[in-house]
């Protein structure tokens, strides 16, 4: 189910309601960007939202209270908004960012995965690798707004993206050895990839986070902004690429990215199975448990 609202400066602002839930009203409110937006009254709050600027997609990853932590909910409903888009030839470029003014995302949900069985965490890590090869091989141009930690799989997630752009509040980093486990969303080969396996591995083995500048100054990120102006920069960035010839942009993605290639395909199963073997450890559980209980981890190295 789709809302269309015509704002003051005649774009359409579209908000995207899947039908699972119930929408008993529609109500205009101010837009935090200054135009006009839809919101519905629901039994919950959608996990994603698209919303349409003229030629620009804008995906909203909005799960606030959790810092956006990516639930397969989340995934699934990302994978609708994709649709949406790929339907729509007027839309020309995407954006992902963010809601709240935290995150962009802190990754998989740690809640979900607490208990997860080797087969289990396979399961979970090969959805999260379907939802970002879906983002990196998407006939669309992707830019990421980072507002925030982008952290685990939401690191994963902004490095499928095709340009990203960071607020100087945002943080990147792969925590997830502080749970007991290793990046599982493509991490290992993507980060380094983007960057140098010499940072990738700094980054991976420590679990330490960096800010916008030590990402930037690595390659990470294409620009770092002022918090309050990057989702203004990254719409004037959409709103250039959307005036080129959508074949040709389309086109180029699909063969820069093969610049990337080598054998990443079957690095990244690699990188599945060694996420689930780490769901085989005591390590596992007590990092997870640990972050759960707000404590820190004591790992036995089993
Ligand atoms: N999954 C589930 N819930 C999460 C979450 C996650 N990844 N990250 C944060 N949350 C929740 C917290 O549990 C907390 O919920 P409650 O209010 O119900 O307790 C809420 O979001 C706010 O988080 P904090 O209270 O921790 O906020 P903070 O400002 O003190 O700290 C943070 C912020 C440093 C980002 C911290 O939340 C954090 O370290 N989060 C986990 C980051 C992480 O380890 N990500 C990797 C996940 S595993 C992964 O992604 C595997 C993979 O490769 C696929």
């Amino acid at each position: 189910m789709w809302g269309h609202v015509q704002d003051r400066a005649g774009t359409v602002a579209v908000r995207l309601a899947l039908s699972v839930y119930a929408v008993s009203s529609v109500r205009r409110s101010a837009a935090p960007r200054g135009g006009v937006r839809t919101r519905c009254s629901r039994r919950h709050q959608l996990p994603v939202d698209l919303e349409r600027q003229g030629p620009v997609g804008i995906i909203t990853l909005n799960r606030p209270e959790a810092l956006n932590a990516l639930s397969l909910e989340m995934l699934d409903q990302l994978d609708a908004a994709l649709d949406v888009v790929e339907g729509d030839a007027e839309l020309r470029a995407v954006i992902i960012t963010g809601a709240g003014q935290k995150a962009f995302s802190a990754g998989a949900d740690i809640g979900a995965m607490r208990e997860a069985t080797a087969l289990e965490a396979r399961a979970y890590a090969q959805r999260g690798h379907q939802a970002i090869n879906r983002l990196e091989s998407f006939p669309r141009p992707i830019i990421a707004a980072v507002n925030g930690y982008a952290l685990g799989g939401g690191c994963e997630f902004c490095l499928a993206c095709d340009i990203r752009l960071a607020s100087d509040r945002a943080t990147f980093g792969l925590p997830e050895v502080n749970l007991g486990i290793m990046p599982g969303w493509g991490g290992t080969q993507r980060l380094a990839r983007a960057t140098s396996p010499g940072f990738a591995k700094e980054l991976i083995f420590t679990g330490r986070m960096c800010r916008a500048e030590e990402a930037h100054a690595h390659g990470l990120v294409n620009h770092v902004y002022p918090h309050d102006t990057l989702m203004a920069e990254a719409i004037t960035l959409a709103e250039l690429i959307a005036t080129k010839p959508p074949w040709a942009i389309s086109a180029a993605k699909e063969v820069v990215n093969l610049a990337l290639e080598g054998d990443l395909r079957g690095h990244l199963a690699r990188e599945l199975d060694a996420f689930a073997l780490a769901f085989t450890t005591e390590d596992q559980r007590e990092g997870m448990a640990a972050f759960l209980e707000k404590r820190q981890p004591t790992f036995a190295g089993r």
